[in-house]
């Protein structure tokens, strides 16, 4: 079967560059894998372990979102920084799945991208402790931050800077290395 890799927005905005990127990303994919979006973010329920308890009625889309991250083989996560940190909806679906523990072992490859010269490296260091936290298993090589993002995407979305093009090719080849 395919390996099945899904990608996951930490933008809701219809606009965002952050899944335009991950569009890219899609287009550099090697020939047998299969890229999927998770797109459920906003479907979520705000997190609290009453939710969550044995007794409590399953949410539909809790059930999604822990059925999709395990039917994957890898993950890629692309987030905007908001006020230095993770938004809080990347963080909302990352708490659901604390202690079901989808992230487990699993490949995962961390980006931010930013319009400003930093890149979101803040929120890209917060994401990575709590991934490393839920034993998420980041390659050295799988995390990446973007600065001034706009100037090197076309409207299409296409990236247009081939360091960051290069860089992008770099972390796809260090998480599928790392499924072998
Ligand atoms: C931002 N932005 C931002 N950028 C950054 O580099 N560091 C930051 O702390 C913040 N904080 C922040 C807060 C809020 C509420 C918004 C709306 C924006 C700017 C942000 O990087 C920019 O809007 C990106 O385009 C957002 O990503 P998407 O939605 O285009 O993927």
């Amino acid at each position: 079967r395919n390996l099945v890799v899904l990608s996951i927005s930490g933008s809701l905005r219809n606009q965002s560059i952050n899944s335009r990127l991950l569009s890219s990303i899609e287009g550099i994919m090697p020939t047998g894998v299969e890229f999927r979006r998770y797109d459920g973010l906003a479907r979520l329920p705000h997190f609290s372990p009453d939710l969550d308890a044995d007794e409590a009625e399953p949410h539909e889309a809790v059930y999604e979102w822990r059925e999709q991250l395990r039917s994957a083989d890898a993950i890629i996560i692309c987030t905007p920084e908001y006020a230095r940190g993770v938004p809080g909806s990347l963080k909302n679906a990352l708490d659901w799945v604390v202690s079901s523990s989808e992230f487990m072992n699993m490949p995962t490859a961390v980006i931010s991208a930013s319009p400003h010269p930093d890149g979101g490296t803040t929120a890209l260091a917060s994401l990575i402790l709590t991934l490393k936290m839920m034993s998420a298993a980041i390659p050295d090589e799988a995390t990446l931050a973007v600065p001034f993002v706009s100037k090197k995407l076309d409207p299409d979305g296409s990236v247009i800077d081939m360091n960051t093009l290069s860089s992008l090719g770099n972390l796809v080849r260090a998480l599928i290395q790392s499924l072998r």
